[in-house]
C-alpha cells in the first residue's frame, strides 16, 4: 500500500472547511490593511536560500529538499517565502513602484525536520511582506495586521513575544559578547550549540536544550547591545504597541532561525499545543533584498503556520464549525424523474442553492438516508405520479412543513428555499 511521505498530510473536506476559513480571514484582513496577494514559484535556485536564508542556518543546512535538474541546475522547494518574495520583487522591478510595497501570500513550505505534533515536512504559512519602509510605525502596522488575523479566526491564547537583535553595525560587538560568554561554559553546550558558538552564537539563545536554555538565562541581553539608532527604533516600536492595544512582552531569548534578521523580532506563542508553540513569527529584514543582489530596500515581514493555527483552534477558539447542508435534495424515482431532477439542480445552482440528487440509483428509503446524511435543508420526491400531475411535495426538514410544487414552476421552488 503506497502511503503519503513522513511529515505530510492529507487535509480531507471535513477538516479543510477550518482552512478555507482561514485563508478567507486572513485574505480579507490583508484587503483591509492594503496587502496584495503574490504567487510564485514552489521551488527556487537552491542559490537564493543559501544566500538569503543564510548558510549557517539549520534550513539551509539540514532541511532543505533540494534536486539537480536534468540541466544541472540546483534547485529547492521553498523552505519559506520571504527569500522567494524578495527576489520576486527584484526581478519584477516592483522596487521602483510607489512605497511601501505590501504582499502577503498563503504557501506549502518544505523542511525536512523531524515530524511531531506541530512539525511537518510540508506545512502551510499565511505571510506578509512590507517592503521600502523602515519606520517603527511600519513594524507596528505589520504586528497589528498579525494580531488582527489572530483575533479574526477566534485565536485569543498568544502572547507576543518582541525583541530587537540590532543592525550589522550593532551586532559585532554583540555577538563577541556572547561567544566570550558562552565559551566560559563550552564544555556544557549541546553538540550543536558547540558548533554553533562561533558562526551564529544568536541560535543558543533559544535552544529547546534544558541546559543550553538554563545557562542562555544569564547570557548578555541584545537590547543592551544596540547602538544609539537602533535603540530609538525599538523605544518607538514599543510606545507604538503600547498605545494599540496588543499585549507584549519583551523577550531576549527571541533571535529566531533565519539569518536575514535586523532589529525587530518577533513571535505569536500559543498556550497549550506543546513544544511547536510558535504559531507565528516575523521580523525586519533590512539587508535581505541588497543581500540576493537586489537594491538597498528595507522590509518586515511574517508568517504564520496554518497547521499550528489549526490546532490551536482546536485548542478551544471560538470558530464554529458551519454545518454547511444543501440547501434542497431532490429524490428521483425512474430514468424520466431523473432528468428531471438534472434539471431542477441545474436551475437552483444558477441561483446559488445548494443542491443534491441521486447519481446511483438508490431506493427512496436510501435516499432519505443519504439526504439526512448530507443535512438537506429540503427534500423533493418526484416519482412517476409527480410527473404525470405535474405536482410534487416539498418537504422543509427542519420543520416538517409540505408544499405542494408545480414542477413546471421552478422559480416558485426558489421562492421557498432561498
Ligand atoms: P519561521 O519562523 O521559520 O519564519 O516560520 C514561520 C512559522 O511557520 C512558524 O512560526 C510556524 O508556525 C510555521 N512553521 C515553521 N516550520 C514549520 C514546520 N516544520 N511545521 C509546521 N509549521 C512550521 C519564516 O518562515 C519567515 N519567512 C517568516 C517571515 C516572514 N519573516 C519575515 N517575513
Amino acid at each position: 500500500m503506497i502511503q503519503k511521505p513522513r511529515g505530510t498530510m492529507d487535509i480531507l473536506p471535513k477538516e479543510s472547511k477550518k482552512w478555507q476559513f482561514i485563508e478567507k480571514v486572513a485574505r480579507d484582513v490583508c484587503r483591509k490593511h492594503g496587502f496584495g496577494e503574490i504567487r510564485f514559484p514552489t521551488f527556487e535556485e537552491t542559490q537564493l536560500f543559501k544566500r538569503g536564508v543564510g548558510d549557517t542556518t539549520d534550513v539551509v543546512q539540514k532541511e532543505m529538499y533540494t534536486f539537480t535538474d536534468r540541466d544541472g541546475t540546483s534547485y529547492t522547494l521553498r523552505p519559506e517565502g520571504t527569500a522567494c518574495v524578495a527576489r520576486s520583487v527584484i526581478e519584477n522591478g516592483l522596487s521602483g513602484d510607489t512605497m511601501p510595497l505590501k504582499l502577503f501570500y498563503i504557501i506549502n513550505c518544505f523542511r525536512h525536520e523531524r515530524p511531531q505534533a506541530g512539525r511537518y515536512r510540508e506545512f502551510y504559512q499565511f505571510g506578509a511582506e512590507l517592503f521600502g519602509a523602515t519606520t517603527p510605525s511600519a513594524d507596528t502596522e505589520l504586528i497589528c495586521l498579525a494580531d488582527d488575523f489572530l483575533k479574526g479566526i477566534g485565536i485569543n491564547n498568544t502572547t507576543l513575544h518582541v525583541n530587537s537583535i540590532g543592525c550589522p553595525e550593532c551586532r559585532p560587538q554583540y555577538k563577541s559578547a556572547l561567544v566570550e560568554y558562552f565559551s566560559g561554559r563550552q564544555d556544557e553546550l549541546c553538540d550543536t550549540c558547540k558548533s554553533r558558538l562561533h558562526s551564529n552564537p544568536l541560535r543558543i539563545l533559544d535552544c529547546k536544550s534544558p541546559i543550553c536554555s538554563a545557562i542562555a538565562k544569564d547570557a548578555p541581553k541584545t537590547i543592551d547591545h544596540l547602538c544609539d539608532a537602533c535603540k530609538e527604533h525599538f523605544e518607538g516600536l514599543k510606545a507604538r504597541l503600547n498605545v494599540s492595544g496588543i499585549d507584549y512582552e519583551i523577550d531576549c531569548n527571541i533571535v529566531r532561525g533565519l539569518d536575514y534578521y535586523s532589529r525587530t523580532v518577533f513571535e505569536f506563542i500559543s498556550e497549550g499545543i506543546g513544544s511547536q508553540s510558535t504559531v507565528c513569527g516575523g521580523g525586519r529584514y533590512d539587508g535581505l533584498v541588497e543581500q540576493i543582489g537586489g537594491p538597498k530596500l528595507a522590509g518586515i515581514g511574517f508568517a504564520a503556520g496554518i497547521n499550528r493555527l489549526i490546532l490551536t483552534m482546536e485548542n478551544g477558539s471560538s470558530y464554529v464549525e458551519d454545518d454547511g447542508g444543501a440547501d434542497i435534495y431532490i429524490a428521483p424515482l425512474g430514468e424520466a424523474a431523473s432528468v428531471k431532477a438534472n434539471e431542477i439542480c441545474a436551475f437552483l445552482r444558477k441561483k446559488d442553492i445548494v443542491c443534491d440528487t441521486d447519481l446511483v440509483g438508490r431506493s427512496l428509503k436510501a435516499q432519505m438516508k443519504y439526504a439526512n446524511k448530507i443535512n438537506a435543508k429540503n427534500t423533493l420526491i418526484i416519482g412517476d405520479g409527480e410527473l404525470e400531475n405535474g405536482k410534487a411535495q416539498l418537504r422543509n426538514m427542519l420543520n416538517g412543513e409540505q408544499t405542494e410544487v408545480s414542477l413546471s414552476d421552478l422559480e416558485a421552488i426558489y421562492d421557498i428555499i432561498k
